[in-house]
């Protein structure tokens, strides 16, 4: 085919011509034009509803008039921070334009046709972006069937399975998005034990905060002991910053620094910066917060089993519904009363739909919306 005929577009290297774009949740705005509804809710990309806390507001109000310089591209007010808050050196710290950012670095740096990287079936979308922009070859291993008692969610004796000599990432999302599920600690100490040190494990834990008593291991205490291991952490979450793009990977040193050569150098904003640090000086707003989504879980889940949805189990701060056959319609028809959740058919689960856990009142105007459609 010749350049001339085809649209420049085409030009673009075949990994990246054949790549599936990221689908986003629907903005409020989009709904907005497309229905002229003004009372709307969007519970469909995870984010906190409290947002950040007023300490995180104040400081990035004071750093817009900064704005005018580059950031700090060390990070290092807030690297000391959160060496101090994990029991880290910041050696091992790298952060990122979002934890997107740094799982598309770690991509860039370990990654190249002919290398492989797992990951399991109905994982976090951006792996297998990251994973086939570089041209390496994505694995997908099977998730675990609907009947277990973790239904979709990651089979880790699988994944280790399907390690090979050109394996270099294998990525574990604890809990995982789209599914909520979660690997109990025991299971997830075993499988990093028997990866190979020729391959680097990406616990991915945007989530964490959210945990709740539930058996979910905090990765960053197995650093010390596996080096290979990279936990992935964001301030989108449970810290309210979705829209300022913070995020952060805690590493052996030496994956930080390669990590480092592939980042822009002003990869976080002096904002973005400003925000996560002030953040950190205030836990009881964090706590406060994932305290009613915790609860909300729980109480959305129930309510939502009494009367017949089957719910997967979750630690993340939103549920995955078995919405059926008509799961589409089921998601115009809450649009229409304006109720923005996330339909997950990118993720081949077209009768899932995943809702993010709101205040509660908004998950009460969900729950009843869900009821009349
Ligand atoms: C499992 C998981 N990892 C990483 C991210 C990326 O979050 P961010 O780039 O906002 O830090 C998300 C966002 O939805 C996620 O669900």
């Amino acid at each position: 085919m010749s350049p001339l005929t085809t649209e420049p577009g085409e030009l673009a290297v075949d990994c990246v011509r054949t790549l599936a774009p990221y689908v986003p949740g629907k903005p409020i705005e989009e709904l907005q034009r497309e229905l002229g509804l003004s009372d709307i809710i969007k519970l469909a990309s995870n984010e906190n509803p409290f947002g950040p806390s007023p300490r995180a507001i104040a400081a990035m109000q004071k750093a817009v008039a900064d704005t005018w310089l580059y950031p700090d591209g060390s990070g290092h007010e807030l690297k000391q921070k959160l060496a101090a808050k994990l029991g880290v050196n910041t050696n091992q710290i790298t952060l990122g334009n979002g934890s997107n950012d740094l799982l598309v670095l770690l991509a860039e740096a370990f990654l190249k046709p002919g290398l492989e990287a797992i990951y399991s079936q109905y994982a976090f979308a951006v792996y297998p972006i990251a994973v086939q922009a570089t041209g390496a070859t994505g694995v997908v291993v099977p998730a675990n069937p609907p009947e277990s008692a973790m239904p979709l969610g990651h089979d880790l004796a699988a994944m280790a399975r399907a390690i090979t000599p050109n394996t270099r990432i294998v990525f574990v999302a604890n809990p995982n998005n789209p599914t909520g599920t979660w690997v109990p600690a025991a299971d997830l100490r075993k499988f990093i034990a028997a990866v190979p040190p020729h391959v680097l494990v990406a616990l991915d834990e945007a989530y964490f905060e959210y945990a709740g008593g539930l058996d979910i291991q905090d990765g960053i205490p197995w650093l010390a002991e596996f080096h290979n291991l990279i936990v992935f952490r964001t301030f989108s979450k449970a810290y309210g910053l979705a829209g300022v793009r913070v995020g952060y990977a805690v590493s052996h040193p030496s994956v930080a620094d390669m990590l480092n050569r592939v980042r822009q150098a002003f990869n976080v904003s002096v904002i973005g910066l400003a925000g996560a640090s002030a953040a950190l000086d205030d836990p009881g707003h964090v706590a406060a917060a994932v305290k009613v989504a915790v609860a909300e879980r729980a109480r959305v889940a129930d309510v939502l089993r009494n009367s017949g949805t089957q719910v997967l189990p979750s630690a993340g701060n939103f549920l995955m519904l078995h919405a059926g056959p008509n799961a589409r319609a089921r998601y115009e028809a809450l649009l229409r009363q304006g109720v923005i959740v996330r339909p997950v058919g990118n993720y081949q689960l077209p009768e899932h739909l995943r809702v993010t856990l709101g205040t509660v009142e908004q998950n009460d105007r969900f729950l009843a919306a869900w009821e009349a459609c």
